[in-house]
């Protein structure tokens, strides 16, 4: 009865949000409920063919999630999930969306530790659901407010959520470009918790990534591959 209750809150906020972020609203075009059964199908497809998920499927995904403005794109989702398939220690996502899903289809097969943050509450309830309702009970979902640092803004991380050296792949989707600093702070941060060789895929090489990417060189000294096409992403590799 209460995941019944919790489902139909959910639904209902996913259909009828408003976004309001950064003194904007805007209405947000949710998918006809019909699709949830598409976005299912491809799922499962895209666990079977781990960990070469056909582009085919990559976009099917992407179109039946439908957060089209927000969701990671197919060359990302295909990247992380290539280096998330390698990688045997922990993965840290930073912005949730159908790129958790996917990590947590990857981590479940290899039965390794997945922690995505979230700064939106609203938002971490519709990942959330969305994990239960395709029994990815393994991703651990943090809604986790941006504070400031510095100078930046970045997550709130829990304490003692993560070991020393424990992380070994970061996808930073998060926190959205306009935070103050962008998503600087994933780097200083989480630094006591990345392993050597750990990698960081950053995305939206293309926005306000670029001038990250350049901060991490200029301030530690780390050079960064750009990959990807229109919508790139920067690959960093912690020494
Ligand atoms: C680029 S999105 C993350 C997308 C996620 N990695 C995916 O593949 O779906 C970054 C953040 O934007 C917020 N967000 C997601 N959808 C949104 C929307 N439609 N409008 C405003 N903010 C949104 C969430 O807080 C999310 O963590």
């Amino acid at each position: 009865m209460l995941q019944r209750l919790r489902c139909d809150l959910v639904k209902k906020l996913f259909y009828t949000q408003r976004w309001t972020n950064w003194g904007t609203s805007v209405q947000k075009q949710y998918p006809p409920a019909e699709t949830s059964d598409r976005f299912l199908a491809a799922l499962q497809e895209a666990k079977r063919s781990l960990p070469n998920i056909p582009v085919e499927i990559l976009n099917e995904l992407f179109l039946t999630w439908g957060n089209k403005g927000w969701s990671a794109k197919e060359e990302l989702l295909a990247g992380m999930t290539q280096q998330a398939w390698e990688t045997e220690g922990t993965i840290l996502e930073c912005g949730s969306g159908l790129s958790t899903l996917i990590l947590g289809l990857v981590a479940k097969h290899k039965g390794q530790r997945v922690v995505c943050l979230e700064h939106s509450e609203h938002w971490a309830i519709v990942v959330q659901n969305a994990l239960d309702q395709f029994g990815l009970t393994n991703v651990e979902l943090l809604f986790s407010p941006l504070v400031s640092y510095d100078d930046y803004d970045w997550y709130k991380l829990p304490a003692n959520t993560f070991q020393e050296q424990e992380i070994t792949l970061v996808v930073c989707d998060g926190p959205p470009e306009g935070t103050r600093g962008c998503r600087h702070g994933v780097l200083p941060v989480t630094l006591p918790f990345l392993h050597h060789g750990a990698v960081i895929l950053l995305d939206d090489v293309q926005a306000g990534g670029a001038s990250v990417l350049a901060r991490w060189k200029r301030e530690f000294g780390l050079d960064s591959v750009v990959e990807g096409s229109i919508k790139t992403y920067g690959r960093t590799v912690i020494p």
